[in-house]
């Protein structure tokens, strides 16, 4: 760190953020739930995916699968309880569409439905604001039979989703957030492969995203049509990207991967359409796109959401102008289980990003987290490298916020260990210790801090 990135971590107070500011914990439906066949729920394409293949080339390199994970389904009150104990008011949670729609459309599985209403009372009994994610990766199988993301008749069946559960829940839930990372399922699930549904098609990739830019958008109006003074926002993972250096070709390098990135999602949504030029990946959308669209992609959010892990470096190539990478840690600097090297000014430069934009009223830190490997001795969780990690990002959205940046909430990912999708039980990013045999929860050093530091 240069002098000018050093700010005073150690006289930080949760009152500095302003009594309004939300601190919260974040999760998702298909890493924590398991019951994945129980009471009517479909399969989803990761309950597909995670079998896949098992025997030969794995889909999950450790073989696991999240048929269990955590047992929230059966276990929800007591991990609800001990998430408002830590201290946190808000806590962020994705629906199940198949648990819901168990073929994706049509009929509705009540016991599915009733479960998120028990969810919502118990978070609301314990003090928790809900924040509910729409849409956290776990399409119902069915749908991508008929092609999934790529298909866009998923813009119908997504407004018909969103019905239903905002008309269950919106009487109790104003928080909205449509989707959690457009980017990582889009990328992860339709050009590289390496998530479900596990496709490599760089044209059925954009199509995937103009749906889903399409779907921001049209959930976006379901939910205000049901629920009154919602809050609507959406996620998105922000990974400053940074040039290799001040050459025009690794400028325009720089350019492409923050278009391919970033901007594709921003921009159309914003009214801006969408980036052409900085890459012929994205000018691939062109063939998805049909009149009307530009209208009807255009969303007015109330907040957006910013996941923050690590920054970008863009590498020119002839052609596709320039591929993302993620840094490599530097002499001394520390990383995490997936090798994001621990970079907080990164955080400040993903929200100044967003801000750049001039058009959000709200800016929420919807994840930032670190995974280490964590063990249990004597009922404790030593996890000081996360205790760290945490105490030196949030400085950075004070700075934010002293700078004019309107950020108005944290929320750490995740409030338990759980599946990191392809990676399996391994990298843990919980406050929350699971033991994934026992499923005995013990809280971690990092979670005592929380609570520490939200009481003062
Ligand atoms: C991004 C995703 O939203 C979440 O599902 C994942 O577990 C974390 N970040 C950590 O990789």
């Amino acid at each position: 760190m240069t002098k000018d990135d050093h700010i005073d971590l150690f006289n930080l107070k949760a009152s500095d953020f302003g009594k309004d500011f939300i601190w919260g914990v974040a999760s998702s439906s298909y890493q924590i739930e398991g019951a994945h066949d129980e009471d009517g729920k479909g399969a989803s394409i990761w309950d597909v995916f995670v079998h896949k293949n098992r025997f030969l080339i794995p889909t999950v390199m450790t073989r696991e699968v999240g048929d269990v994970a955590c047992d929230f389904y059966h276990r929800y009150e007591q991990d609800i309880a001990m998430i408002a104990d830590l201290g946190f008011r808000a806590n962020r949670f994705s629906v199940s569409w198949p648990r819901i729609l168990p073929t994706g459309t049509g009929k509705v599985n009540q016991k599915g439905l009733d479960f998120y209403s028990r969810v919502v009372d118990s978070n609301l009994a314990n003090n928790l604001e809900p924040w509910i994610t729409l849409y956290h990766w776990d399409l119902p199988q069915a749908l991508q039979e008929k092609g999934g993301w790529q298909n866009r008749q998923i813009v119908e069946y997504f407004a018909e989703f969103t019905d239903v559960v905002a008309k269950k829940l919106g009487d109790r839930v104003k928080n909205w957030m449509i989707f959690n990372e457009p980017l990582s399922f889009c990328a992860g699930g339709y050009l590289l492969g390496a998530m479900a549904p596990g496709i490599i098609n760089p044209s059925g990739f954009m199509a995937s995203v103009h749906h889903v830019n399409l779907c921001q958008a049209r959930g976006a109006s379901v939910i205000r049509e049901n629920v009154k003074k919602a809050n609507v926002g959406t996620t998105h993972v922000i990974a400053p990207v940074h040039a290799m250096g001040r050459k025009s070709f690794q400028i325009k390098a720089q350019e492409s991967v923050n278009a391919l990135m970033h901007r594709i999602y921003l921009d159309p949504n914003l009214g801006l359409g969408y980036p052409f030029g900085l890459s012929p990946i994205v000018d691939l959308v062109k063939r998805h796109i049909k009149d009307g669209d530009e209208k009807d992609i255009q969303v007015d959010f109330d907040f957006i959401g910013a996941q923050y892990y690590s920054t970008t470096k863009a590498i020119p190539v002839p052609f596709l102008k320039g591929i993302p990478t993620k840094p490599k840690p530097k002499t001394g600097q520390d990383a995490d289980m997936l090798k994001s090297p621990v970079n907080p000014k990164g955080l400040y430069e993903s929200l100044e990003f967003l801000n750049s934009y001039g058009r959000f009223k709200n800016i929420i830190v919807t994840e930032n987290g670190f995974s280490t490997r964590d063990v249990v001795e004597n009922n404790r969780v030593y996890d000081l490298r996360r205790v760290d990690y945490i105490r030196q990002h949030i400085p950075w959205v004070l700075k934010a916020i002293q700078d004019g940046i309107p950020v108005t909430g944290y929320m750490y990912w995740s409030f338990m260990d759980n599946f990191e999708w392809a990676l399996g039980f391994r990298p843990r990013f919980g406050l929350i210790h699971v033991d994934f045999e026992s499923l005995d929860r013990t809280v971690k050093d990092s979670g005592l801090w929380f609570r520490k530091f939200l009481a003062k």
